[in-house]
């Protein structure tokens, strides 16, 4: 899944993960563990994502090919939010290449930047299991609480602030939007828009989804 920040890729990949029957891997939440479990790597990477950069490839690289390495990868899953730059990439083919695999689709969401930062400013999660909601349009049901851990309250993402929006944004646009021309030359991209209601967001990507032949072994 590829798109600016606020585009809906953690919203839908939710969604297309268990559809696909396989795990749903994203670099932003295998970044909070590390952070939450303090390691070396998630303390370096801690103070990038608190100032709204994109943590350094190095570390990026090294945590999402551990986490492709477990058992539930092994045969597929969907990718939230890596690579993001080019060398991340670059460094994804080589890991799969090594095991006769490799991407199959690249579903680039697309949303009108005055909507990104509508969703970001309203957007809030669940501190256990990270879902987003919204307090526009996509609230939890009581509007206070996650509907799957009802005793915890929602929480404004640490990096939804104005600023780190803002770096969040230029950083997209200088290092992850040249992957949609990467991506083009391999014929793997497919591009979908993010506007409009999450199921018909979601029905769109299905479709797209099973419109690219697999990559073979
Ligand atoms: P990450 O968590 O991936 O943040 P991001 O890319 O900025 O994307 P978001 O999670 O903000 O947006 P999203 O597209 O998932 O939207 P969501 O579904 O929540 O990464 C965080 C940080 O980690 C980065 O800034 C960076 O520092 C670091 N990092 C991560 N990956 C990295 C990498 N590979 N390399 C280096 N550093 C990395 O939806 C947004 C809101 O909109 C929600 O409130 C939701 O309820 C709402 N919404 C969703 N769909 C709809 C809809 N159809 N209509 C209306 N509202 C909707
Ligand atoms: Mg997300």
């Amino acid at each position: 899944m590829l798109g600016a920040p606020g585009v809906g890729k953690g919203t839908q990949g939710r969604r297309l993960a268990p559809a696909s029957g396989l795990p749903l891997l994203s670099p932003g939440e295998i970044l909070r563990e590390a952070v939450a479990r303090a390691t070396p790597l998630g303390l370096e990477a801690r103070r990038q994502m608190d100032a709204g950069r994109l943590v350094d490839d190095r570390v990026m690289i090294a945590l999402v090919n551990e986490r492709l390495t477990r058992a539930d990868a092994a045969t597929g899953f969907v990718l939230d939010g890596f690579p993001r730059t080019v060398p991340q990439a670059r460094a994804l083919d080589d890991h799969l290449a090594g095991r006769g695999q490799g991407i199959d689709v690249v579903l680039y969401l697309q949303v009108s930047e005055d909507e990104l930062v509508r969703r970001l400013s309203g957007r809030r999660e669940c501190p256990v299991c990270m879902r987003a909601y919204n307090l526009e349009g996509m609230a939890p049901r009581d509007g206070m609480h996650c509907d799957d851990h009802p005793t915890m309250e929602l929480r404004v993402r640490a990096d939804d602030g104005e600023a780190a929006v803002r770096q969040r944004f230029e950083e997209y646009r200088a290092k992850t939007a040249p992957l949609v021309e990467y991506y083009e030359a391999l014929g793997r991209l497919r591009r979908v828009s993010g506007t409009g209601t999450a199921d018909a967001v979601f029905a769109a990507l299905q479709h797209e989804a099973g419109s690219v032949p697999p990559v073979k072994a």
